[in-house]
């Protein structure tokens, strides 16, 4: 954790703009931010920055109004950005598709009429299943532009998620296309969405996006396709952006938490928007010469905030792209990089340690020299992993910004931020915190830990860009995040601060896994398993996977009745892919005689994390409170004796 001398520290020369910034922002929040607003454009100006008077359900830009498709699209009409690229757009099987900021204002508003036409008013729900397509960012912003508030559920859910969605959040249009392209096959996504929407009462209409082409069944009166619609509005349809209050909800994203049902995280439209465009300038500092690559799917919050909002905002060129790193072949991502002249690129931890795996010679073929910075979000970076994005990728010259934030903080919270000013960087830390950001590592009880001290991240203070409130939920919203210390943002992460004041994240603290960066609840995969007729309980935890980082693993035991087999662990498998989709594919089922409880009868979980990652069992004092000592040594050497027989 020491300072390491990279090559590219010698460089940098820590003033003291970062820190000037900081602490502006933190004595005089109000002024700081009305003077950054001004980046936006604003239909009525607010008449307070932040309204902190009904803890924790903060108001930022109370009174102001605006509307966020207006200030990614319309404003730039009026500059040399008019005719620029917003998006480059490659398909898997590498067809390209680019729009124009007048190009894509033009599609966005012929969406919005069609959604006028059919009844979308301010506040209706719209539910958003596409894969990495344009029209998804098209289909937000033409949400957006009624006043609409959108639900995109990433498509590599099962019908049942996308169900539950949809009727926790009452939608009214469900967004959706005939197929999507994943290795050269299609996956049948109008199939799925029609599974949904048998048991979705709300959804009135259906549009759907041909991608894929195939015949798919189309449901009279109810689903259109997205082509149809929009070639019955006049070409140069205008549908005026609907006039919103800041506070006013933009989008509903569902998210994992600790309990089993998905938490559906609310933003606004005006916080979000100031938040997304200063963590994006702050920290990539993109000008109108950069082709921005965000490699995240929309689906999930950093393809909202720094594929859709930011960069439009800003009047920046990104490129996004259908498929998967590695098909047709490992090289494909440098192949695009080299063919498009992308010059920042910002991804996951996972996708690193991918092509680290794959080897350098797929780098190496291709001149990545349009390359000027890197990003890394999702997961923790171990140290090697960054090391060989800054070697291979960067060249030993480009810096690593590494962004720690969540789907609830709207957009960066620490991050090097060479918008203002680049401090030196360390392997596998994601530095200091942004301006207005007070984060602090706290113990157990509250109280912050010494440098050094592993401990819970939190935030002390509000932020523009924070989440709302949790969908018709503001009970549960107080409780998850205020509940543990009062009027203090529980993040859920551990951390720990170095002498040098740097943040070095941890991973979760609760039950919640990131697998290859996907947020996953480890009780929504239990409750998937016992919802088996075959299954009588269920403990699933994450095991440490050297490429996504960690992967889910289960312990199950049967009902009377059941026994063990490979059709069952199949079966099990497959009813998991149904019911909350392939990303939650867990890595092994161990089905297990007994699970070890605790007297009270809790499963006791670290003694299954031991056995599975084959630890000793260690201290068994701590666990002695749970279990008797014989009892706790018998059960992990029974458990181990099963698992060796696997
Ligand atoms: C983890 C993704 C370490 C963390 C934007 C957080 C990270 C969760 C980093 C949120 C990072 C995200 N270093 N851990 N740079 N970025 N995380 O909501 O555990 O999908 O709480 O948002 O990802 O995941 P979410």
């Amino acid at each position: 954790m020491s300072e390491t001398s990279l090559p590219f520290n010698d460089r940098v020369f820590p003033g003291k703009a970062l820190k000037e910034e900081w602490e502006k922002s933190i004595k005089k929040p109000q002024e700081f931010w009305a003077e950054k607003a001004k980046a936006i454009d604003w239909f009525r100006t607010w008449d307070k920055v932040l309204d902190d008077s009904n803890p924790p359900f903060y108001k930022w830009f109370k009174g102001g109004v605006l509307n966020i498709s207006y200030n990614a699209l319309d404003r730039h009409l009026e500059t040399p950005r008019k005719n620029a690229l917003a998006y480059i757009w490659e398909g898997e099987n590498g067809e390209v598709r680019t729009f124009t900021y007048y190009q894509l204002y033009r599609e966005v508003n012929k969406l919005a009429k069609v959604f006028k036409n059919v009844g979308l008013k301010k506040g209706d729900r719209v539910a958003v299943y596409l894969p990495m397509i344009p029209e998804l960012p098209i289909t937000l912003l033409a949400t957006a532009r009624l006043g609409g508030v959108h639900m995109v559920v990433f498509s590599g859910f099962s019908a049942e998620a996308l169900a539950d969605r949809i009727n926790d959040c009452e939608a009214k249009i469900l967004v959706t296309s005939d197929g999507a392209y994943r290795r050269g096959k299609i996956v049948t996504l109008k199939d799925t969405a029609d599974r949904a929407l048998a048991a979705t009462p709300t959804v009135e209409k259906v549009v759907v996006v041909k991608r894929t082409g195939q015949t798919v069944p189309m449901k009279e009166g109810r689903d259109v396709y997205y082509h149809d619609a929009l070639a019955k509005v006049e070409a140069n349809a205008f549908v005026p952006p609907e006039p919103m209050e800041a506070t006013e909800p933009l989008f509903i994203l569902y998210t994992s938490g600790t309990t089993g049902k998905p938490k559906g995280v609310q933003h606004g439209v005006g916080g979000y928007l100031v938040w997304g465009y200063w963590t994006l300038k702050w920290g990539f500092n993109p000008n109108d010469k950069d082709i921005w690559w965000c490699t995240a799917d929309v689906g999930w919050i950093t393809g909202h905030t720094y594929n859709v909002y930011a960069p439009l905002a800003m009047g920046i060129t990104s490129l996004i792209f259908e498929g998967t790193p590695d098909y047709p072949a490992q090289d494909r991502w440098w192949e695009i990089i080299e063919r498009h002249g992308v010059t920042i690129l910002y991804t996951t931890p996972t996708a690193i340690r991918m092509f680290r795996k794959f080897g350098e010679e797929w780098i190496n073929k291709h001149d990545i020299s349009s390359l000027r910075l890197l990003g890394t979000v999702g997961e923790p970076i171990n140290p090697e992993a960054w090391k060989w994005y800054y070697r291979v990728i960067g060249k030993e010259k480009l810096a690593i910004i590494d962004t720690w934030w969540q789907t609830e903080t709207g957009g960066f919270m620490i991050a090097p931020l060479p918008g203002i000013e680049l401090v030196p960087l360390k392997p596998g830390s994601a530095t200091n915190p942004l301006p207005s950001i007070q984060a602090e590592v706290y113990d157990e009880k509250g109280q912050p830990t010494p440098t050094g001290t592993k401990g819970f991240l939190v935030i002390k203070t509000p932020w523009p860009g924070m989440m709302e409130t949790l969908w018709k939920d503001p009970e549960r919203y107080k409780q998850t995040y205020f509940g543990r210390w009062p009027n203090i943002y529980y993040t859920g992460d551990y951390a720990v601060k170095d002498p040098d004041g740097y943040f070095w994240l941890l991973g979760r603290a609760d039950e919640v896994l990131k697998v290859a960066g996907h947020r996953i609840g480890t009780v929504e995969l239990e409750s998937a398993l016992v919802s088996h007729p075959s299954v009588s309980e269920a403990a699933v935890m994450g095991k440490e996977d050297p490429v996504k980082g960690e992967v889910p693993v289960a312990f199950v035991t049967l009902r009377n009745g059941f026994s063990p087999s490979e059709e069952l662990r199949a079966d099990l498998i497959k009813h998991i892919r149904n019911t909350i989709g392939p990303i939650a594919t867990p890595d092994a089922i161990i089905i297990v005689n007994k699970l070890p409880k605790t007297r009270s009868g809790k499963i006791m979980r670290r003694l299954l994390k031991a056995v599975l990652v084959g630890a000793a069992l260690g201290d068994v004092s701590t666990l002695e409170d749970e279990a008797s000592v014989e009892d706790i040594k018998a059960t992990y050497e029974e458990l181990k004796r099963q698992l060796e027989k696997k």
